[in-house]
């Protein structure tokens, strides 16, 4: 880890840890990737106005999002699966990591290690759902998110159909896997993560197991994922949810209009990570229309294409309250573990207080438009 300076770097790592299919699961996203590429790419076209002189000696990074308190403006966001990037544990090591950089952890729904483990882990964390076709089956997901006392719940609505992930496609992936002989030299040429896979816990969606009538397979929990969800079913939710609510994947000012409207405290612009919608706009770039449009009512996240310090407070600077970090920790996960994880927290943190003094600030609520030099959006 000495010489990992940038989340960049972690990616290398990753891929040099992961066997391939796994590492494009992380990496990858929908069809031509035009979204997945433009999220990081339009975060560049924003640049700050370099201030000097003010004494920024003495600088706070520390924050609330949703009242939640935070060491920075950031939260883990939610990711299905990454326990198998960690023997099988990969949540668990996350959400530490999180926990001792003093940052919130979301669970996604679709998690290796259950809510009750994590839970049991580190204390209280944010849960991720999905509306599903059976609402008896979300109901029962929200009533452990209550027993296990999470103080907030992420509504993913970017998920209601499925992108086709084309470098799981060219890897031969099909569900149910099957074992091509490619696949097992990509395995075999990764010793480390398959030792850890074959003494850790079981990949499944362990959420879901003893909840669905007979086994919890991947198609069976996917097909739950229900196309017809509208606003209606916000409004159910949040009748049923007493705690805070955040709508993951509102990029546009109408829909962030609803969500308010809806009871939301909270969206996170979001395209998903581009897994779903290619060519959606990149997240940074519809940042302001849904800063206007929530217009105050609540709090505005942004998630897609975080990959630094500079990148939270840019999105900071535009009207987010804080950014959620998809890859960015995944790299740091698959790299090292929980010390992965804590390396790509490090490195943010670090990236972030300097941005925030070198702009001239001494404490991120600062930021605003007068921080860039130019930008695009
Ligand atoms: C491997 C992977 C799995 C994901 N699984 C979920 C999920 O189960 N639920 C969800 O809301 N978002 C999921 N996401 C999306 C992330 O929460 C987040 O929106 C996205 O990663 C942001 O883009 P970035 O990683 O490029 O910054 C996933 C993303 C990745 C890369």
């Amino acid at each position: 880890m000495d010489r990992i300076a940038t989340i960049s770097d972690l990616r290398e790592a990753a891929r040099r840890k992961l066997p391939l299919p796994i590492f494009d699961f992380v990496d990858g996203a929908a069809f031509s990737e035009v979204t997945l590429r433009a999220n990081t790419q339009d975060f560049e076209r924003v640049r700050f106005r370099q201030r000097v002189l003010k004494d920024v000696s003495v600088r706070s990074l520390a924050t609330t999002i949703v009242g939640q308190p935070t060491s920075m403006p950031a939260a883990i966001s939610p990711t299905g699966l990454s326990g198998m990037l960690w023997g099988g544990n990969g949540e668990i090591a996350a959400a530490r990591a999180a926990k001792a950089a003093g940052i919130p952890f979301t669970l996604g729904m679709m998690s290796v290690c259950t809510l009750e483990e994590v839970r049991a882990a580190v204390g209280p964390i944010w849960f991720q759902l999905c509306m599903l076709k059976d609402r008896g089956l979300v109901r029962s997901l929200v009533d452990s998110a209550r027993e296990a006392e999470c103080p907030v719940l992420v509504l993913t609505v970017t998920w209601t159909v499925s992108g086709l992930q084309s470098r799981s496609v060219r890897n031969g992936i099909d569900l149910p896997p099957k074992l091509s002989p490619r696949m097992v030299m990509d395995f075999a040429s990764r010793p480390g993560w398959v030792w850890r896979a074959m003494r850790g816990k079981r990949v499944a969606f362990h959420n879901f197991v003893g909840r669905m009538d007979g086994e919890a397979t991947i198609e069976r929990v996917i097909g739950e994922l229900d196309a017809t969800t509208s606003w209606k079913d916000v409004e159910w939710l949040r009748s049923i949810w007493p705690g805070k609510l955040i709508i993951k994947g509102i990029c546009d000012r109408e829909d962030a209009r609803s969500a308010m409207d809806a009871g939301a405290d909270a969206v996170s612009v979001s395209n998903h990570g581009g897994n779903h919608l290619d060519s959606a706009a990149s997240t940074i770039s519809v940042l302001p229309d849904v800063v206007e449009g929530i217009d105050g009512r609540g709090e505005v996240l942004l998630d897609g294409g975080v990959r630094s310090g500079q990148d939270i407070l840019k999105a900071m600077a535009l009207g987010a309250r804080g950014c959620l970090l998809g890859r960015a920790h995944l790299y740091g996960l698959a790299a090292g573990g929980e010390q992965g994880v804590a390396k790509a927290l490090d490195i943010i943190r670090n990236e972030l207080d300097v941005s925030v003094g070198l702009t001239g600030l001494t404490d991120v609520h600062q930021a605003s438009r007068a921080i860039l030099a130019s930008s695009p959006f």
